[in-house]
């Protein structure tokens, strides 16, 4: 169990590589940060970002997924132990249902690589490449039971170049995406 240290005791869900994880935590050690990562998720047990947890000693645990309502009621167990009061998604590949939002009752954050509501789901940036976007980006937003859908909290266009392929354009976003989860927390947190 977590004692309260004025800060809102996060959990980040993650299934692979964790970059945003790795931001996520370097904001948190921070003074101004207004949360306290206590705990990181992964559904993957060889997820690579579960080193940055490590390496921080975060409390770190994968849960085998073998159906939505068997994941889903122990990850509850383990937030309620662990006092979560928000969940931050950072590439997190499951589809959380209806009803674990509902249970949780408070806020959980999706970081998405593209200008939602354009291009819900995978392949972002192909996509935006080959519809001839001018502008593609990330999204922060609140999660809700339908794919990339909730209230948008912050969103920031990057430019896509001629040059550009779906891997550099990627890399490009995934930089701002660094940038404005943090950001983004902050906005949720003091309703700015
Ligand atoms: C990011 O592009 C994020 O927007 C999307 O999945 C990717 C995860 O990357 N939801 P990482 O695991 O944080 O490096």
């Amino acid at each position: 169990m977590e004692k309260s240290s004025g800060k809102k005791n996060t959990a980040v869900l993650i299934s692979g590589r964790g970059s945003n994880l790795r931001s996520l935590i370097k904001y948190s050690k921070t003074k101004k940060s207004l949360i306290k990562i206590v705990l990181v998720v992964s559904d993957n047990f060889n997820a690579k970002g579960l080193s940055y947890a490590n390496k921080s000693n975060i409390n770190n645990i994968s849960i085998k997924y073998s159906n939505k309502k068997i994941f889903e009621d122990r990850l509850l167990k383990l937030l309620k132990r662990y006092n979560v009061d928000l969940i931050c998604l950072a590439g997190f590949m499951k589809i959380l249902s209806g009803s674990f939002i509902k249970k949780f009752y408070k806020p959980i954050l999706n970081i998405h690589p593209s200008l939602l509501p354009k291009y819900k789901g995978l392949n972002t940036h192909n996509r935006a490449i080959q519809n001839k976007d001018k502008y593609s980006g990330a999204t922060v937003h609140i999660v809700n039971e339908k794919l990339d859908s909730g209230r948008i909290i912050l969103q920031k266009k990057v430019k896509i170049l001629k040059s550009d392929n779906g891997k550099s354009l990627e890399k490009r976003i995934l930089k701002i995406e660094h940038k404005i989860y943090p950001k983004a927390i902050t906005r949720l947190l003091t309703n700015y």
